[in-house]
């Protein structure tokens, strides 16, 4: 996974910038509206996080991440003009030590296996990849970063799965998805 993900990697467009400029903080979803000029930010999943970082510039939104529902499903969006700056290491670096802080056990992520920045990203923080889903037109990772022993337990438990046969596979797939659609 790693070599396949290294070969892909394509080189960075974007220069370094300077991220003393963009404003990291935690907010409450129902801040959102009033913080940045929210067009063309997929609102929905994030209004329904219970642990939200924001990063902005005067009022522009540069990028957010949060983590909702009792599986902690991670989102991360950083504005296109902003990506590959170092945005989305630090909300996810401070959205981590938020979940730490009130004691979550977990946090998930899926990712389809084209989207490399988002992998990366993820494995650098040491989320463990459970299993790769191949029954829809993308496949789909599923990574988890256990925050606890019991985090750590969900882990060894879920990559049981990997050697379900398809069907299995198909149907525990399904019942994650909706619960991460549904939280
Ligand atoms: C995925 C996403 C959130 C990452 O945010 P970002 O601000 O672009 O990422 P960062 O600049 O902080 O880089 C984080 C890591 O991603 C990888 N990465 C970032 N830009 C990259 C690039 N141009 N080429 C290769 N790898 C890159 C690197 O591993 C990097 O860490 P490193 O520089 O310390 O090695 C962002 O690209 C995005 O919003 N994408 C669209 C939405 C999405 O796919 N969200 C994730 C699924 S919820």
């Amino acid at each position: 996974m790693k070599s396949e993900l290294s070969s892909t990697r394509p080189r960075r467009s974007a220069p370094m910038r300077d991220l003393e400029k963009v404003e990291f903080r935690s907010i409450r979803p129902e801040e959102l509206t009033s913080l940045v000029d929210i067009e063309g930010v997929n609102l929905p999943l994030f209004m329904r996080s219970k642990v939200l970082v924001l990063a902005r510039i005067d009022r522009e939104f540069v990028g957010m991440c949060g983590i909702r529902g009792i599986l902690n499903t991670s989102s991360t969006e950083v504005s296109e003009k902003f990506q590959g700056q170092g945005i989305g290491n630090e909300l996810m670096t401070r959205v981590i030590d938020a979940a730490r802080k009130r004691g979550e056990k977990l946090i998930l992520s899926t990712a389809y296996t084209t989207n490399y920045r988002s992998l990366r990203l993820t494995q650098k923080f040491g989320f463990v990849n459970i299993f790769v889903f191949t029954g829809n037109e993308v496949d789909e990772m599923m990574t988890i970063l256990p925050l606890s022993r019991l985090g750590w337990s969900a882990v060894v438990l879920l990559r049981l799965f990997r050697r379900a046969s398809p069907r299995t596979l198909g149907l525990f797939y399904a019942v994650v998805q909706r619960l991460v659609s549904k939280t």
